[in-house]
């Protein structure tokens, strides 16, 4: 019989619960049952984790009667007085404690205390972290419980992990998890923003599949409305035969185009207007000539939309509006009957406290739109698809709605409080490098097709220059180049997109996103290439690297070595803080901090003929692939 896989450890859950255990047992009379001790990973120094409980809980405590600790600094004393852990994942316990500190005592503040100076060298990821902490300073006193990691411990959860490959120890299996991303418009171009849905939603599906979650991977296009009455009139005015020659209906491929000429004539020719009109009741009673001119154009849009997915390679299936729309009419009826709608000058409404505009059930001409299709397709997700989690990958600028929405569904019954998780995954605006609207070199309406072959045309430019200074041996063909810069380009669009803390928006710009020295996709291609060819210079092949997995140990010496260990065991602990915010960005930081202290490493320490640091380099190069795959970037093998 197959043993159960050991697991990854969550360090930082594993130390919570630690010092859970420990702070109850200390102060059972004091503390509240629900009192959850912060642990933090550490960016600062190598302690690789921290926890500010002392603090927490002598504010908490400190006016109680009885209480007998007159010091932050007593009380942390005592926490970690005779501490030991069976597990032996921790090797120390120090307290760090951080004077008060006005503001602007930045000089005064270095000198004093070592603990950030240390920081100094850990790469930019401390950005943000530096930020965090600038705020702290106007604490009064914090003092901290600085763990350290075992090396030991680190050496063999190494070694595990290298031999029985990843079982991740996480809360976030086993869900149904319908997620909706991608969801452009027939008949218009998929914009900017659908780039970042797609973008974002590929990699939030793969990280699900990966913990072994069911996802449905829901593209909810926008292929109902009024609209289509009109474009469908003005399609068999161009051509009745349409479905024998698709290639004869105007600028049909154009579909913006296509849709602007129909407006125009609709706008201008009262006859039309009624004609178009007219072919809205007939789609929506299910006329079969209606219906199939609407096929037609939908197909039209689907293959402007596949291409994109292809380059992007990106999986999704079309759940459309108009697949909700005979459980729409059944809603409505529901809500009725519920009293969840009212009647609002000829439309029906819900109102939800604390917005400005209601959602739009039915609208005064009888229609049906946005608003009450989405109720029902949330419906559908939790009640006939069962599914217990919901992700919308939709810009922040609809935020109220899918707030109302939630709401809604709730008041009306479709599911009850904290049985479903519900995720609005929001994102930020992306605009030219300029600032200005985003649009393409080849100018017209802007098509995300032609910016995906932007990019790809900048990443093979910026190979050639390369490709220049490589020695004749090494020179890139023209051909690979070509097949290359595509996965290049593609990835480079990606990871820049992925890498943003995504509620705030950011500037589409190739140049930064090609840059290889840069936090880019190039650049962590280049360090995955170097880690890869180092077995090739070393004279080691797979079948040499298996055979070490097996009989050799890690066995960590150097400071270096433990840094970069340290860092590689993070993996489950950022996995967990993605999926709790869904912050694709924190994976980012994750595989850039191993090409940087991979580097580090390198730079320290000679692997030829050393077997441990082998295994080392073999642990980074297999948790950068995984990232790679759960961010949906396809590494080159020469750049
Ligand atoms: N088609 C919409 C748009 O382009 C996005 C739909 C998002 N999904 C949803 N269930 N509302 O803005």
């Amino acid at each position: 019989m197959e043993d159960k896989k050991p697991t990854m450890k969550n360090i930082q859950s594993y130390l919570t619960n630690f010092m859970k255990k420990r702070c109850e047992a200390l102060f059972k009379d004091f503390l509240p049952p629900t009192y959850i001790p912060l642990v933090q990973k550490n960016s600062i120094g190598d302690s690789e984790f921290t926890s500010p409980c002392a603090t927490q809980i002598f504010n908490m405590c400190n006016k109680k009667a009885n209480w007998q600790y007159t010091s932050i600094e007593q009380l942390a004393e005592a926490i970690i007085k005779d501490l030991k852990d069976e597990q032996g994942m921790i090797s120390e316990f120090k307290i760090v404690v951080q004077e008060p500190v006005k503001k602007d005592d930045k000089k005064e503040k270095k000198k004093k205390d070592e603990k950030k100076e240390e920081g100094k060298e850990e790469g930019k990821e401390e950005g943000k972290e530096g930020k965090k902490k600038k705020k702290e300073k106007q604490i009064p006193k914090n003092v901290y419980i600085d763990i350290y990691i075992s090396t030991s411990w680190a050496e063999n959860e190494a070694q595990n992990i290298l031999q029985n490959g990843i079982t991740l120890d996480t809360q976030y299996t086993n869900k149904h998890v319908a997620v909706d991303f991608s969801s452009p418009n027939i008949a218009k171009e998929m914009h900017v923003g659908h780039l970042r849905s797609t973008i974002l939603g590929e990699s939030i599906c793969r990280i699900l599949e990966f913990l072994g979650n069911k996802v449905e991977r829901i593209n909810h296009v926008g292929d109902w409305g009024t609209q289509f009455g009109m474009l469908i009139a003005y399609l068999e005015s161009i051509n009745p035969n349409y479905a024998n020659e698709p290639e004869k209906c105007g600028n049909i491929r154009d579909l913006e185009e296509f849709y602007k000429n129909a407006k125009k004539k609709f706008d201008d020719d009262p006859e039309f207007k009624k004609t178009s009109q007219l072919k809205t009741v007939d789609l929506q009673k299910g006329d079969p000539e209606a219906r199939k001119a609407w096929q037609f154009i939908c197909q039209i849009s689907r293959e402007n939309f596949e291409k994109v997915y292809k380059k992007l390679d990106v999986h999704l299936t079309e759940v459309g509006e108009s697949f909700y729309n005979d459980l729409c009419k059944k809603i409505v009826k529901e809500l009725e009957d519920k009293n969840v709608v009212v009647e609002d000058k000829g439309a029906k409404i819900i109102r939800i406290k604390g917005f400005k505009i209601p959602l739009i059930i039915v609208k005064s001409d009888g229609g049906i739109g946005y608003d009450s299709t989405d109720l029902a397709a949330l419906n559908y997700r939790i009640n006939t698809l069962k599914a217990d989690w919901l992700i919308y990958v939709v810009a922040t600028e609809q935020s109220d709605h899918f707030k109302m929405l939630f709401k809604a569904g709730e008041e009306a019954g479709f599911f009850k409080k904290g049985e479903v998780r519900l995720d609005h995954m929001g994102f930020g605006l992306v605009q030219g490098a300029d600032g200005k609207k985003i649009s393409t070199r080849k100018g017209g309406s802007f098509k995300l097709i032609d910016l995906l072959e932007e990019g790809q045309e900048n990443a093979a430019k910026e190979m050639q220059e390369r490709n220049k200074k490589y020695k004749d041996e090494d020179k890139m063909s023209d051909e690979y180049i070509k097949e290359a810069s595509e996965k290049l380009g593609t990835s480079a669009i990606k990871y820049f997109d992925l890498k943003q803390f995504r509620t705030t928006g950011y500037k589409f710009d190739f140049k930064k996103m090609l840059d290889d020295k840069g936090n880019t996709a190039v650049y962590l291609f280049y360090s995955y290439v170097r880690i890869c060819s180092i077995y090739r210079k070393l004279n080691l092949s797979q079948n040499d690297i298996d055979e070490l997995v097996k009989t050799k140990k890690i066995e960590i010496k150097e400071k270096s070595e433990k840094n970069l260990v340290n860092h590689l065991l993070l993996f489950n602990d950022v996995i967990d803080e993605v999926l709790k915010d869904l912050s694709l960005n924190l994976l980012c930081d994750y595989v850039y901090g191993i090409a940087t202290k991979f580097s580090e490493f390198y730079e320290a320490c000679k692997i030829q003929g050393n077997d441990s640091r082998i295994l080392i380099t073999e642990l980074c190069k297999r948790l950068m692939k995984l990232s790679f795959d759960l961010l949906s970037l396809t590494p080159i093998e020469k750049i």
